[in-house]
């Protein structure tokens, strides 16, 4: 949600500005714009809309070599011209741009802005004001801007210009993310590595209250009392072509096909040199040493925790809750005498399973994080942490993070319970290589969802056991891109009501991969198809019938959850490519949601 680039060098900034945003169009936006500084002043072009829009708004005559941008997703104020950032204090001397929300933006109108017009209906503009307001009561720029963040409470991530001073940018950080890239002769700022891992791989992490100042040959860090704080630089993992498409027409085809080497990768880094599965004794050590295992996740990842909890029962004997991120920070079940929180996200910014981070550890209980990124908010303020090794993940749909996340936390299964009779490395080569197979019938998916999927209105998935879960991960992926209204339902539960909406040709998907359900779901199929539906089953090859239209290779009874998706994530993949949808960037979502 937001993106954020900065840049200050020797050369014209526009062309790494605007590709650097169009790197962090991933991670979700309504409007876009870009600041510069010139011997002329400052030149901001903005408006609602994407990147490819503001590049045709953009004067190309008008060089500078100190710049700002930003993609918004609207909170504070629709999406339009006025709202989109950059934004100015009324003299226009501060412009700034920002990512998080000003949570105490009303309070600090009364306290400090009484009668200062705001052009925006925005929260950051205040931050803008307020700097204004300091500096004309007689602060230098710097500590107006320190002060104006100590005022503030919320989020944000911020990168501010003072006209008056064309050889620096203002940054400053507290819970939503945000990076210096250092160059030679140029420093940079964005909201994560890949806006920047065309110029640099070398970076200062900013944390959270901390502010900075960035000029064309140094980066300076402080506090916000003005201590310098002395920070290393560390070099990004991220490879330039982790991020690119190459020859996929989109992100998320890229993405569900890398998956078996996801699963080979997460196999190699999880064993030690003996070829043991392998993770942190202190991990394993905190988890058994807990009465209880509490999943806390949103979205997908949620989705994949189902599955865990049920790799985490059954392999390792586990007692395990699995609970929604925005639930349960407002309504927290009576927890166990010693629960250990496991929180899974792809981004590691999901703001609302942060804040139960920071509710448990106020209660004082050991966190882990199940994360992609290294480094996030949730990797840095968890007890442990365990990285998913899925690289870079940039369509919305979230795809391999899905199986990687289920496959980490089979492994962390196996190691709780080292006598396990299940060889998971041996078993999740075998995943791999039926995800493979599986990602080499694409003709197939294409095939049935053009027939099934072009042009209906609601769709459902049903399964029982741990295929329930799988429909509702498949039923999450076909509504997000395709905006079909889509339901992932345990099948035994259609009778009691939503079978009422079976009509004639309703699309109903069947997963069957357990063999104790087989003969159930397929009562049930029965039943939708006496009704009218039109039935696609997607069966494990041991327990499946001529009649299946889509037959996954045999795996692990336990890890069916990996393979019974792919199919699915191709059938809402090529239903939206076929009712003309923005697969890679869905209307009204954002890749890492930063805000409660
Ligand atoms: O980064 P996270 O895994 O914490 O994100 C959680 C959800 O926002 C995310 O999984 C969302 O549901 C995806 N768009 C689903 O494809």
């Amino acid at each position: 949600m937001c993106g954020i680039v900065g840049y200050i060098g020797y050369e014209d900034v526009k062309e790494t500005i605007l590709s650097g945003l169009e790197k962090l169009e991933y991670r979700g936006y309504d409007s876009s714009g870009i600041a510069i500084l010139n011997g002329t002043g400052l030149h901001i072009y903005k408006d609602k809309g994407r990147i490819a829009h503001l590049r045709e708004i953009v004067d190309f005559g008008k060089e500078g070599t100190l710049g700002i941008g930003h993609t918004r997703w609207a909170t504070h104020g629709k999406p339009n011209k006025i709202n989109s950032h950059p934004h100015q204090s009324s003299t226009k001397r501060f412009t700034l741009v920002h990512n998080g929300i000003i949570e105490n933006e009303d309070l600090l109108r009364m306290e400090y802005l009484q009668g200062v017009q705001c052009e925006s209906d925005t929260d950051t503009e205040v931050v803008a004001q307020m700097i204004q307001k300091f500096t004309d009561e007689g602060k230098e720029p710097e500590l107006a801007i320190r002060y104006t963040l100590t005022l503030i409470e919320g989020s944000y991530a911020l990168a501010i210009i003072d006209c008056e001073n064309p050889d620096v940018i203002y940054v400053a950080k507290n819970k939503s993310p945000l990076l210096i890239g250092k160059g030679k002769e140029f420093n940079m700022v964005a909201s994560d590595a890949m806006a920047m891992i065309h110029h640099t791989n070398e970076f200062y992490e900013l944390q959270d209250k901390e502010f900075a100042i960035i000029s064309r040959n140094d980066v300076s860090i402080y506090n916000l009392f003005g201590m310098q704080i002395q920070r290393d630089i560390f070099l990004g993992e991220l490879d330039a072509s982790d991020i690119e498409k190459g020859t996929y027409p989109h992100y998320m085809l890229k993405e569900i096909d890398e998956q078996p080497f996801v699963i080979r990768r997460i196999i190699a880094n999880y064993q030690d040199e003996n070829g043991n599965l392998y993770i942190d004794q202190k991990i394993i050590e905190a988890v058994r040493s807990s009465d209880k295992v509490y999943i806390i996740a949103c979205g997908t990842s949620y989705n994949a925790g189902l599955a865990g909890k049920h790799l985490l029962e059954k392999i390792a004997s586990k007692s395990t809750e699995i609970h929604v991120s925005s639930e349960f920070v407002y309504n927290m079940p009576l927890l166990s005498d010693r629960p250990i929180f496991i929180f899974i996200s792809q981004s590691g910014e999901t703001a609302d399973s942060r804040a139960v981070l920071v509710k448990v550890k106020e209660m004082g209980y050991p966190t882990l994080a199940l994360t992609n990124v290294k480094g996030s908010t949730l990797y840095r303020e968890t007890d442990y942490q365990l990285l998913l090794h899925a690289g870079p993940e940039i369509a919305v749909a979230s795809t391999k993070a899905y199986t990687a996340q289920i496959a980490v936390l089979a492994i962390l299964a196996c190691r709780i319970k080292p006598c396990t009779k299940v060889d998971m490395l041996r078993e999740l080569s075998i995943v791999a290589n039926v995800m493979e197979a599986l990602c080499d019938n694409k003709d197939l998916y294409e095939d049935l969802a053009k027939q099934y999927l072009s042009d209906t209105r609601n769709c459902f998935y049903i399964g029982r056991h741990v295929d329930y879960y799988t429909c509702l991960e498949a039923a999450l992926k076909l509504k997000e891109i395709s905006y079909i209204q889509t339901e992932g339902f345990a099948a035994g539960e259609l009778k009691h009501g939503t079978i009422a909406l079976i009509e004639n040709d309703t699309p109903v998907i069947a997963v069957i991969t357990q063999e104790s359900i087989n003969l159930n779901t397929r009562s049930n199929i029965k039943e939708v198809k006496a009704r009218g539906a039109a039935v696609i089953t997607i069966a494990l090859k041991r327990i499946s019938s001529d009649a299946d239209q889509i037959i996954i290779g045999d795996v692990h009874e336990y890890l069916t959850p990996l393979v019974s998706i792919i199919p699915t994530q191709l059938l809402a993949y090529y239903a939206a490519l076929h009712r003309g949808c923005d697969i890679d960037k869905p209307r009204n979502l954002a890749k890492s949601v930063t805000v409660e």
